[in-house]
């Protein structure tokens, strides 16, 4: 079979992983890049070039539209400012194009319902990029708590406490921005809530306060929020991305009447406390995979074997790329009311934060 046709749109930070991860994986192949800078893409070429040691042309697109019209490309990569994703992403997929589109996958629930509607009626694969799932050290909690190692869960909390300095926001003028980012939790804070809901599932309420620390941008950067969900188990989100010097640690913590989880660390890597009654080996385990991080690969191949028509279970979709989202946006809502936010939403962007 020969190798899946890559195209990457956006060559900013977060494409260097991307291009790395596509040449760690053989049934892929980067064909296409597109940037508005010529710079950029150049260097992503570049780049190809010494990952993958191939020595084929990168073909390079200044207009995403161009880049789309090409038949040859079989997967599209959404990597640009997270106010584009939706766009591009509805785009390639009435191209016909399975996509990986990277966190957040839009700024709207309307934008996301359009994608799953699209993917769905075209049978097109949308894998979004909540890497941290394919983890093995994730990938092994998640199994201890579907298959009720912790018995009943009562309890859980995430915690990201990082550090982004002013240039952060002056060398990418989007970020910060209500319109073209969406805040610290939809930009940062996005991972550790999406491995809280892939553990617990979805909350039936939340309550968030935000609060705005830094200036220089119109954001929040600091955010907490209190969870219940329909089991009666309760949880807690606290981030923010203003603890100076520099990254502190992320955490996660699980309760459950026959064990705790927690893991934390700047990279989210170090047990603080592994304890399941009567399975002390699992805490062994856990130690021999703390340090794989090659979850970016993993998440290409999950993708690449369910183009070559392998079971697509393994897929981080759009509907569980929604509810991450849906419940970001639920706090962010109650923020701006002072109530507490029952779930579902019927819609939400985060244009509304603006007026608040
Ligand atoms: N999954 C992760 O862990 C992770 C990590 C970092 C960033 N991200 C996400 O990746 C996205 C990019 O982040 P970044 O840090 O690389 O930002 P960046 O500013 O470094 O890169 C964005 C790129 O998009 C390009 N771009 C803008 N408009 C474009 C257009 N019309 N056509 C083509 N390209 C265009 C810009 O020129 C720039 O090169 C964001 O949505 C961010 O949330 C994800």
């Amino acid at each position: 079979m020969s190798a899946l046709s890559v195209a990457l749109i956006g060559c900013g930070s977060i494409a260097r992983k991307h291009v790395a991860s596509i040449a760690a994986c053989p049934g892929a192949r980067l064909y296409a890049v597109c940037d508005v800078s010529q710079e950029r893409m150049e260097s992503m070429a570049t780049l190809w070039q010494a990952e993958s040691g191939e020595k084929n042309n990168i073909v390079l697109f200044a207009d995403y539209r161009k880049l789309l019209a090409d038949p040859a490309i079989d997967i599209v990569v959404v990597a640009t400012i997270s106010s584009l994703h939706a766009e591009i992403a509805k785009e390639a997929l009435k191209a016909d194009k399975h996509v990986v589109l990277e966190k957040p996958v839009a700024l709207s629930l309307k934008d996301v319902d359009e994608m799953i509607r699209l993917a769905e009626e075209r049978g097109l694969f949308v894998q979004v990029c909540h890497q941290l799932r394919y983890r093995p050290l994730m990938k092994k909690i998640k199994e201890l708590v579907a298959g009720g190692a912790l018995g009943n869960l009562s309890m859980a909390s995430v915690t990201l406490r990082i550090y982004r300095p002013p240039g952060y926001y002056q060398t990418a003028p989007w970020r910060g921005t209500w319109e073209y980012d969406g805040g610290m939790l939809l930009n940062q804070g996005i991972h550790a809530i999406d491995l809280l809901l892939w553990c617990l599932g979805e909350p039936s309420r939340i309550y968030g306060e935000l609060y705005s620390q830094a200036g220089g941008k119109e954001t929040e950067d600091i955010a907490l929020g209190l969870l219940s969900f329909p089991s009666g188990a309760k949880g807690m989100i606290e981030a923010n991305s203003v603890t100076l010097p520099e990254n502190l640690e992320q955490s996660l913590f699980l309760l459950g009447d026959q064990g705790v989880i927690s893991i934390g660390g700047p990279k989210l890597d170090r047990i603080d406390r592994w304890h399941i009654e009567g399975q002390p080996d699992t805490r062994e385990a856990a130690l021999q995979i703390l340090h794989h991080h090659d979850e970016h690969i993993e998440m290409y191949r999950s993708l690449i074997e369910a183009c070559q028509g392998k079971p697509p279970g393994n897929l981080i979709d759009l509907r569980q790329g929604r509810r991450t989202l849906e419940l970001i946006f639920a706090l962010y809502l109650s923020a701006s009311t002072g109530q507490v936010q029952p779930l579902p939403l019927a819609g939400f962007s985060t244009l509304q934060m603006k007026q608040t």
